[in-house]
């Protein structure tokens, strides 16, 4: 017995000491030119499918029909997914071609997946490819809205894709007038309006059924220190980071003072109230804990800080104005603060606190009431 020990343990010395002067001498090509013997990419991927069929049991998929999921994970996918994963009809960044292993044009490869495993994939990244892992790592509801399209992807064609992914409210002749007008206004932040506008319309108008809020007529002051909120990670947001911090302190004042100056087109004001959240809302309740709160469960009226008289509160506070918003922006908004999930600056704790008694139905009310006020009460209110 114990010779064979010996013998053994001999062996693997040897073993690992040939390993180490392989790797000590470096006759390994580590170049990413050279692919992988077909057995070594058979063994990768096979450990890699294993590993996340593992790790993604227990992770229970939320409904994903929501359209507004869709237009949020789409317009995630164009701008930080597509350079390396491709698009209907379009091919991948050359510069992806070269990686190692190479981005799989995903819309072959999604429906290989269960939702819960692309969840899984999204938010963790994977070792050794160079697919990065989710941003803001506390919110999956944006890691879901992605799911929510890559499940979609395989049936988009080239022209729906590209159809979908334009800002909202363009339209030809009138918009790129319009997009020469914002540029000029906004000055030297023109090239990031133009990135802006590909989310949230280009006068700020927002949409994909409150998948992006609206900005135009919001308080210039609240408008900037989200910015920076967004760009030092102290609220979270896997869309909005990335953009927020590729802007320069002067490019951040134009834009929000551009948007909170903001002239939105006629045709492009009208909120969409056909959600889910406002056709269940009870009207009454809504006005109710807008104007009273809801004493015996430590919920302040939000006129106190929302209010008509948008300015209550002064611009250092920045209340942000709730008016003409999204309703389905609103409630999102809310169950976040109730969660302890939304983050944000100095006064983030207000809300936390506001939105703590608040119940679901509660939250459909009262982000249902606020969507049906005419937008821009900050603005006509005045600083
Ligand atoms: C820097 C390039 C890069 C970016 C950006 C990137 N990925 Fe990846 N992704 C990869 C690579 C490389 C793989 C691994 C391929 C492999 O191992 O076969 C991968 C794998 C995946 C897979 C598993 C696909 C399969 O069938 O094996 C999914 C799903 C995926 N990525 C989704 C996304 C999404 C969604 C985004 C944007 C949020 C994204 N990726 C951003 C490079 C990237
Ligand atoms: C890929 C889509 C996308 C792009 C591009 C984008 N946004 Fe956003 N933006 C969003 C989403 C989604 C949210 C809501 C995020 C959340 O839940 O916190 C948001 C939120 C915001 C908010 C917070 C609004 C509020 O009421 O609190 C501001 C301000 C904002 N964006 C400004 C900008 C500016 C300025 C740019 C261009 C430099 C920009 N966004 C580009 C998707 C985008
Ligand atoms: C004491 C003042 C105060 C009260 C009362 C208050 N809020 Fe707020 N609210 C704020 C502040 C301050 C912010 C911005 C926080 C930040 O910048 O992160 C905010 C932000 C919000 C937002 C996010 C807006 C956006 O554009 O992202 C929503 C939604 C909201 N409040 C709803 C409500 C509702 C509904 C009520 C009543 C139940 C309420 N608030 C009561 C101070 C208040």
């Amino acid at each position: 017995m114990k010779p064979i020990l010996i013998a053994l343990a001999a062996v693997l010395a040897s073993a690992m000491g040939a390993a180490l002067l392989y790797a000590w001498l470096g006759i390994y090509n580590v170049g990413a030119i050279d692919g992988h013997w077909a057995i070594t990419r058979w063994f990768l991927h096979f450990g890699l499918r294993n590993s996340i069929e593992t790790h993604a049991i227990g992770i229970d998929a939320p409904p994903l029909d929501d359209p507004s999921l869709f237009h949020k994970g789409l317009s995630h996918y164009q701008g930080a997914c597509a350079p390396c994963h491709g698009t209907p009809g379009e091919t991948r960044s050359p510069v992806a071609d070269r990686m190692l292993p190479v981005p799989p044009h995903l819309a072959s490869t999604v429906a290989t997946w269960k939702p819960r495993e692309l969840f899984w994939i999204v938010k963790n990244g994977l070792k050794y490819t160079g697919m990065p892992a989710w941003i803001a790592q506390n919110r999956d509801d944006e890691v879901w809205a992605v799911v929510a399209f890559l499940r979609q992807l395989p049936d988009l064609s080239e022209a729906e894709y590209r159809d979908f992914s334009r800002p909202p409210g363009q339209d030809g002749e009138r918009d790129l007038e319009t997009s020469a007008r914002l540029i000029a206004l906004a000055g030297t932040a023109g090239e990031q309006l133009v990135a802006c506008a590909r989310c949230h319309g280009l006068s700020g108008e927002g949409g994909g059924g409150g998948a992006f809020p609206r900005l135009a007529g919001q308080k210039e002051a609240y408008l900037y220190r989200t910015l920076r909120d967004y760009a030092s990670g102290a609220r979270p947001s896997g869309l909005m980071q990335p953009v927020a911090a590729a802007l320069s302190e002067e490019e951040t004042r134009r834009l929000a003072a551009f948007y909170a100056g903001a002239d939105f087109a006629p045709d492009a004001t009208g909120t969409d109230l056909s959600t889910d959240d406002a056709a269940k809302a009870e009207p009454d309740l809504g006005e109710n804990i807008a104007l009273n709160g809801i004493p015996e469960r430590g919920v302040p009226p939000c006129t106190t800080c929302h209010g008509a008289d948008a300015s209550s509160g002064g611009d250092d506070f920045a209340y942000p104005t709730l008016d003409g918003q999204f309703p389905a922006y609103l409630s999102l908004q809310l169950r976040l603060w109730r969660d302890g999930r939304r983050g944000g600056g100095a006064f983030a704790e207000i809300m936390t606190a506001a939105a703590r008694g608040l119940s679901d139905a509660d939250i459909q009310a009262v982000s249902a009431y606020y969507a049906a006020r005419p937008p821009g009460g900050a603005r006509s209110a005045g600083p």
